[in-house]
């Protein structure tokens, strides 16, 4: 299991061409739980997103709305933060790509891989995406030149520029990965990068000259930096590389990269192998998403199918909006959004298991009990309900499986309803056996409290609060916190309002 110390997560840096969607808030926010879920472990945690705000597409964007560059990513970037904070991300830190420290760090990344003899000038011509950022060749083309991601025709450049020997890492990366088994999750993601590899590796431009806005390559001020090259390096510049010391490594290597599908490329063939031409080590995992899909479709601004992320929050709260991203689909694979599968979820796993379980410990605690929860049982047969679903729970987010997570510590839940309902306190006189039975209810009810704070951080602690129990619940530390007995009885106990009022769909 996971050895307590330090935790470096990074979600993408989202491109500023549009608003924060769907897409960016599924990441985002199954990031927020993992680094929630390290934190309750004991770990330092440093939880990092930001935006990447260079390139031909934030330029073309910028034209569009006409703005300069800078100016139009300024308008951007603040919603990102903005929707992260209105759906309860901690994050550590925001890096933008157009802060200096970012260009010290990308500028010091160039500068290793060229006096390595990785970057080299040549001429390229090729099929190009601008949505992707990223060259195709025909094959991989889908009919009519399209792209294979965004559907739509590509442009033909043709421009000189510094390479980067990508060619020259299959070797290498192909050692690295077998030397670092598991460091993929999930595993059919891994086979995906792996193949990549194994088909061959082609150079990849490192600059551009046909573009103003980006970072400048040291030795060569009339190009700039091509943005994924840019781009992937704000990991590490996030964690103090380019400062001229070598603290970055008290960060570094990140212990997972969140990213979805669409970047699989970037990230663990592109982005091992500058690291390795740099001297830098690898990041210790990439966790890889799925797409949430809208009608079989990848959302895009290109493809017209946005669903915002704040407006769904209206219909099921903060809470039920990342329980939902969180549960309905197993990381990894593609989901499909839809309204109805929401409030579905909501209904199920929220409105009638977890909101039921509270409410209804809360009811009997007032009628049969004067409103005070009892302490539990030392040999409660909920006790190994609970360390069971604490095993599997701990497991699962060991792994970035937050679906899985979620499924064992409702386990715990459906326990606890199973067993009310088999005792029936609510027919039973006050006296030692209801209060025999409640105590061990409110005692699962606070380990539930504690290991689904990562997904639900705000109902978690209205349940903490009305189970009676001081201080935070995020200030819980697991194991202990997990471990069968730390209810402690003679506490008041409220019920409140509904946490999960039902929807009717
Ligand atoms: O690619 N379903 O930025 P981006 C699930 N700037 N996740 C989705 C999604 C969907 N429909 N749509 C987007 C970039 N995402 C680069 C990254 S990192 C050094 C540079 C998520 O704004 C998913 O994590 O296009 C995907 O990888 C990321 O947003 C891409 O965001
Ligand atoms: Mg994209």
């Amino acid at each position: 299991m996971h050895p307590v110390g330090r935790f470096y997560l990074t979600t993408p840096i989202y491109y500023v061409n549009a608003e924060p969607h769907l897409g960016h808030a599924y990441t985002t926010i199954i990031g927020d739980a993992l680094a929630r879920w390290h934190r309750l472990l004991g770990d330092d945690v440093k939880y990092l997103t930001g935006t990447d705000e260079h390139g031909l597409k934030i330029q073309q964007a910028a034209d569009a709305a006409g703005l300069d560059p800078q100016a139009f990513a300024d308008s951007i970037a603040p919603k990102f933060a903005d929707a992260w904070d209105r759906l309860d991300i901690a994050y550590d830190d925001f890096i933008r790509t157009t802060e200096p420290r970012h260009a010290n760090a990308v500028a010091e990344l160039l500068q290793r891989c060229y006096d390595a003899g990785d970057i080299e000038l040549d001429t390229y011509r090729g099929k190009y995406c601008v949505s992707c950022e990223e060259y195709y060749t025909d094959d991989e083309l889908l009919e009519g030149e399209r792209c294979p991601i965004h559907k739509r025709p590509v442009d033909t450049f043709e421009e000189e520029n510094y390479f980067f020997r990508l060619s020259r890492f299959q070797d290498r990366l192909l050692d690295w990965y077998a030397a670092h088994p598991g460091a993929i999750v999930p595993e059919f993601r891994a086979n995906e990068a792996i193949g990549l590899i194994r088909s061959g590796l082609r150079d990849f431009s490192a600059s551009r000259t046909s573009l103003k806005w980006g970072i400048p390559l040291p030795w060569d001020p009339d190009h700039v930096a091509y943005v994924w090259f840019d781009a992937l390096t704000n990991y590490l510049a996030a964690a103090g590389f380019g400062d001229g010391t070598d603290a970055y490594r008290t960060w570094w290597p990140a212990d997972y990269h969140l990213i979805g599908k669409d970047i699989i490329r970037h990230h663990c063939v592109y982005w091992p192998a500058m690291l390795l031409s740099a001297g830098v080590e690898p990041p210790k995992g990439w966790a890889v998403g799925g797409w949430l899909l809208v009608d079989g479709e990848k959302m895009a601004k290109s493809t017209g199918n946005v669903v915002k992320p704040l407006d769904l929050v209206d219909t099921v709260g903060v809470d039920g909006f990342r329980y939902y991203v969180l549960a309905d689909t197993p990381y990894g694979s593609d989901g499909d959004f839809s309204y109805e599968g929401l409030v579905a979820r909501y209904n199920a796993d929220l409105a009638n298991n977890l909101g039921n379980l509270t409410s209804r410990v809360a009811t009997v605690i007032a009628k049969k009990c004067g409103g005070t929860g009892p302490p539990p049982a030392a040999d409660s047969p909920l006790a190994e309900h609970a360390a069971a679903a604490y095993e599997a729970t701990a497991a699962a987010w060991d792994v970035v499986a937050p679906s899985r997570a979620l499924e064992s510590t409702w386990q715990l839940i459906r326990a606890t309803n199973a067993h009310l309902e088999t005792h029936e306190p609510w027919k039973l006189d006050p006296g030692p056996e209801v209060d025999r039975i409640l105590g061990d209810a409110l005692e699962a009810l606070r380990i539930v409290t504690v290991l689904a704070s990562p997904a639900l951080p705000n109902t978690c602690q209205s349940i903490w609060q009305r189970i009676g129990l001081d201080g935070a619940v995020t200030d819980q530390r697991l194991p202990a916190a997990a471990t069968w007995g730390g209810y402690p009885g003679d506490r008041p106990v409220e019920k409140g309002a509904p946490l999960f009022p039902r929807i009717n769909a």
